[in-house]
């Protein structure tokens, strides 16, 4: 361990859940990687990269910035900007060969107005955020975006909000919506890309799966159920690490931490470990989780601060300085996954992954090979 803290991403196994994933579409069917918000957490550019190596032939982000410095860094294939853009996004977005999703007719009328560019029509199928609720007015957005000067009609898309609930019928009520809108659409325009899946629906039902997919927590190796990604055949691709810095014995009655939200009913060792939440350990974290020494769970104790946290390593101490601590990932067999550390703060894995601050540094392997 050379530094406090590192964030280490197996880029194969980003490549080797694409083609995982792939293998659940009919042929004809493409993969789109979502990559926004720096790869959920894992680097946009190398996770773009590692997707595409493993047969995703779309990249998905979300501001057009993320688009900008996806093309700076050499990647070519064809990039959707999803989100809602201002005006001068949408120049960046457009300057950086994005195409760009509208739901009304000014937003198509400002891409023909800077000299055109390829657009998705969203329909709000019941997400109730971004996109039209309205199917007639998704129509005309789609038709003059196809009869507009310089402007392309690309695709028509929409976006679940209870995929992940295998219990929940309105992901059917939104597929028939979005089915009802696209199927007369897509008579008329039959070049469009039609897509609406992301990683759960992309898992639950091959009726989602139109002519895109557009994947993101699944390519990490996180499960989109919450569940533990081994059992859907995922590999999670981010360890989070950092090391013993020290090791002190603590007395049946003393404290450690903040607010002293631990103190000792027996005599124990308290083992410190250099990471926090000015690194993304969240403070719910306290009192509430395990770390990996030794191929041992170790409780965390105590109140996380901003750059520690303490774990009891018992009497005689189980651990000295310089063993490697593992929050996230495997040692000797023994896992932590961000889905545990999700539940136990009443989360999402996407948020475990996503709110790992850039004080962590990120290093790139290929099963354990350099790839930085
Ligand atoms: C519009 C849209 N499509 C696809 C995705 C990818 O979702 P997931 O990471 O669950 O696969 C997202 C992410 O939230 C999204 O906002």
């Amino acid at each position: 361990m050379t530094v406090r803290a590192l964030a280490s991403v197996n880029l194969a196994a980003i490549e080797r859940n694409v083609v995982r994933l792939r293998r659940e579409l009919a042929q004809g069917t493409a993969l789109c990687a979502v990559v926004k918000a720096d790869g959920y957490g894992h680097g946009a550019v190398p996770a773009a990269r590692a997707a595409l190596a493993g047969g995703a032939t779309w990249i998905a982000v979300v501001a057009a910035e993320e688009a900008r410095s996806l093309r700076a860094a050499g990647i070519g294939a064809p990039i959707l900007v999803m989100g809602a853009l201002s005006p001068s996004e949408l120049d960046v977005a457009l300057a950086a060969r994005a195409d760009v999703v509208a739901w009304d007719e000014r937003f198509v009328a400002a891409v023909a107005a800077r000299g055109g560019g390829a657009v998705h029509v969203k329909l709000d199928s019941g997400m109730g955020r971004l996109g039209t609720r309205d199917p007639a007015l998704a129509t005309r957005v789609a038709e003059l975006a196809a009869s507009a000067e310089g402007v392309r009609l690309a695709g028509a898309m929409t976006h679940f909000a209870t995929a992940d609930d295998r219990d929940d019928p309105f992901f059917y009520e939104q597929l028939g919506r979005f089915g009802d809108w696209v199927g007369p659409l897509r008579e008329a325009h039959p070049q469009i890309v039609v897509h609406a899946a992301n990683s759960a629906a992309t898992l639950r039902d091959a009726a989602a799966h139109f002519d895109l997919v557009r994947t993101g927590i699944a390519i990490y190796g996180l499960d989109p159920f919450g569940e533990d990604p081994v059992a859907r055949q995922l590999e999670p691709a981010l360890e989070l690490c950092s090391w013993v810095a020290a090791v002190k014995p603590v007395a049946t009655g003393e404290s450690v931490g903040y607010g002293r939200r631990f103190v000792a009913t027996v005599s124990t060792h308290v083992a410190t470990v250099p990471i926090g939440y000015g690194d993304g350990v969240r403070r719910a974290l306290t009192n509430n989780a395990e770390v990996l020494v030794r191929g041992e769970r170790r409780r965390l104790v105590g109140t996380v601060s901003m750059d520690n946290v303490t774990l009891d390593v018992g009497d005689p101490p189980a651990a000295a300085t310089g063993d490697a601590a593992v929050l996230i990932g495997e040692q000797d067999g023994k896992r932590i996954t961000a889905e545990e550390l999700a539940r136990r703060m009443d989360t999402i894995n996407y948020e475990v992954t996503c709110g790992l601050l850039a004080r962590v540094p990120r290093s790139y392997h290929r099963d354990g090979e350099d790839a930085s």
